[in-house]
């Protein structure tokens, strides 16, 4: 049986193809790719399974979410949508934020992700501390992705893949450095350097 996405007007499929069209602009113009791609995540990450909370629900326009420490850097991400989102009222930020993620990864060359639009933002951020700490080991990885969100180990290490693209800054998260050789190209690039060993941002290589 095939899964219940809600179904949405002609209207809204419209803006989310203006929307997608306009972010495909904005990110290759600005190579924000990366930073749109945490945001999408990091939108996400926060959903608790056990209470049904948190999640890609809009929230992190909120500038109490953006104040969270593991957000630092993303109210740039915010404020580079908001031209966007203002022409297109109809979009709900939750949808909108997934799809500057989608986008991201279509730009910088990787897979086309579906997309299916009907989320319906929240008033309320979550609490701080939902998302993974990059100085704990595997234990901590897994209460996260698999206890709290209710995903599996095979989720973490392919949604690791996302360090494909992007770098550390050391002011947001006190890394530095990006994890591939060319951190705004989305290939299989993390894995490879996973393997082999030779990961530019050693100390934050996720896997041990
Ligand atoms: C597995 C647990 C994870 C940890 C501990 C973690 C940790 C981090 C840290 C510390 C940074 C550096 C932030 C900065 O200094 O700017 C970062 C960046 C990034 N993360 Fe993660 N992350 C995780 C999972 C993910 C997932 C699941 C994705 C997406 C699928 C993702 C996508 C990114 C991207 C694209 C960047 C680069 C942002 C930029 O260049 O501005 N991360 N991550």
């Amino acid at each position: 049986m095939g899964k219940c996405y809600p179904t949405v007007s002609e209207e809204y499929e419209a803006a989310v193809a203006k929307a997608k069209r306009k972010l495909r602009g904005l990110i290759a113009d600005k190579k924000c790719a990366p930073l749109m791609l945490r945001l999408a995540w990091h939108s996400a990450g926060t959903f608790d399974v056990a209470t049904r909370t948190g999640g890609p629900f809009g929230t992190m326009k909120n500038p109490a979410e953006q104040a969270h420490g593991a957000n630092a850097g993303l109210d740039i991400a915010v404020r580079l949508l908001e031209p966007i989102k203002e022409q297109l009222p109809i979009l709900s930020y939750a949808d909108f934020y997934q799809l500057a993620g989608v986008v991201a990864v279509e730009v910088t060359g990787g897979p086309e992700v579906p997309f299916h639009p009907g989320r319906q933002d929240k008033p309320e951020p979550p609490p701080e501390g939902r998302l993974p700490d990059a100085t704990q080991g595997s234990d901590h990885l897994r209460q996260v992705f698999c206890t709290q969100m209710g995903l599996s180990d095979k989720d973490i290490v392919a949604l690791s893949g996302g360090h494909t693209l992007g770098r550390c800054h050391k002011e947001r998260s006190g890394f530095e450095g990006a994890w591939t050789s060319n951190p705004l190209i989305f290939d299989n690039s993390y894995f490879k350097c996973v393997i082999s060993g030779s990961l530019k941002t050693g100390s934050l290589c996720l896997c041990c």
